[in-house]
């Protein structure tokens, strides 16, 4: 056996062995290796520098060697790529691929807005007593607004209303009370006494403060049918206090003055922090007012085609803002309107 062959040989185990053992990191290295073997200046080139010394008879048979050598070589070099590059790919797929035992973000939940929870709840209670719920129009003519609620134009009682004028006619509402002439002036009496509430936003021109806010949000109460009566007024004003503040509420009605109502009251709810004896909360007088009321005045009922010698009705508006401020001890009522979910979280229910 010529040196030369010895040479192949060892030069096919060893670089045979380098690829297998090697765990070649990459491409590079593999390259790298390639070059150093099968290159121009590589070893199996100089190897062959000896061919020179090699006889003539065995030329060809050490030059068949050599070919054999190179494509084996070759052949393990291309074999060795193509595993690297298999790897390279299922290591990228293992490290792009999506576990999906793996436990979901959470995904933050929000809540109704206080004012829509106090809302839907009370519109539940007079859905329950059979009550229609009546959408009304934020922008609204001074004619549903004021003159129909018995305030004509120059009547003085419209400076307790500070009101956004839009032009002479048409303005933000400034009390969910227009809905009531709008309903009335629908309502078919020979199917029924009309019941209904409508809850909404108002607009009054107010500097904003923790107590005061140019908009707000009402509910208006209207019941008009044969025989109602004050008593039927209380009743019910009962009914919705004790559902919202406690069963163990009670009302008392003060005389008070509304140009759409006749008689107006105004509504106390004892108060449900020191039961009546007297706090911060109800400014020591064991009372807190709510609301409010009264029996629909005559000409309102006129004003509408009703006759106000046959029907009759009492009408209530409560502050939501009030009755959640109330309820919850909140402080400021521009929490309201900032839109910070922190404030309305509190309020999951
Ligand atoms: N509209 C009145 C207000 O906003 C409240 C009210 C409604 C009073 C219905 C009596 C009857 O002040």
């Amino acid at each position: 056996m010529s040196t030369i062959e010895e040479k192949l040989t060892k030069l096919r185990e060893d670089t045979l062995k380098q690829l297998k053992d090697l765990r070649l990191e990459n491409q590079k290295e593999l390259q790298d290796l390639k070059v150093s073997v099968l290159g121009k200046k590589g070893s199996l080139t100089e190897i062959l520098k000896g061919m020179k010394d090699v006889s003539q008879e065995m030329r060809p048979i050490i030059g068949k060697h050599v070919n054999e050598a190179r494509d084996i070589l070759n052949a393990a070099f291309e074999e060795s790529a193509a595993y690297l590059e298999e790897e390279a790919i299922k290591a990228q797929l293992a490290s792009e691929s999506i576990d999906v035992t793996l436990p979901g973000r959470p995904v933050a939940i929000g809540n109704r807005h206080l004012l829509t929870q106090i809302s839907q709840e009370i519109e539940d209670i007079f859905l329950g007593m059979g009550f229609q719920i009546v959408d009304g129009f934020e922008v609204e003519r001074d004619y549903y607004n004021f003159e129909r609620m018995n305030l004509p134009k120059d009547h003085p009682a419209r400076d307790m209303q500070d009101t956004f004028y839009i032009t002479e006619e048409i303005l933000l509402r400034t009390h969910t009370s227009p809905v009531q002439a709008r309903t009335l002036d629908e309502h078919d009496f020979s199917k029924g006494p009309l019941k209904m509430i409508s809850p909404g936003r108002v607009f009054r021109r107010d500097t904003d403060d923790a107590t005061h806010s140019h908009q707000f949000h009402q509910i208006e109460g209207l019941v008009v049918g044969e025989g109602i009566s004050m008593a039927d007024l209380k009743g019910t004003l009962e009914m919705i206090i004790h559902k919202m503040f406690g069963e163990d509420r009670k009302i008392r009605l003060r005389p008070s003055y509304f140009p759409f109502t006749e008689p107006s009251v105004e509504v106390d709810v004892s108060c449900f922090k020191c039961g009546g004896e007297g706090c911060s909360v109800c400014k020591k007088t064991g009372w807190i007012e709510i609301l409010g009321a009264g029996m629909v005045h005559p000409r309102v009922l006129e004003m509408s085609g009703v006759d106000s010698e046959r029907y009759s009705g009492f009408a209530f508006g409560l502050g939501q803002e009030r009755i959640a401020m109330l309820r919850y001890g909140i402080m400021d009522i521009r929490g309201f309107y900032q839109g910070d979910s922190r404030f309305n979280a509190q309020f999951k229910g």
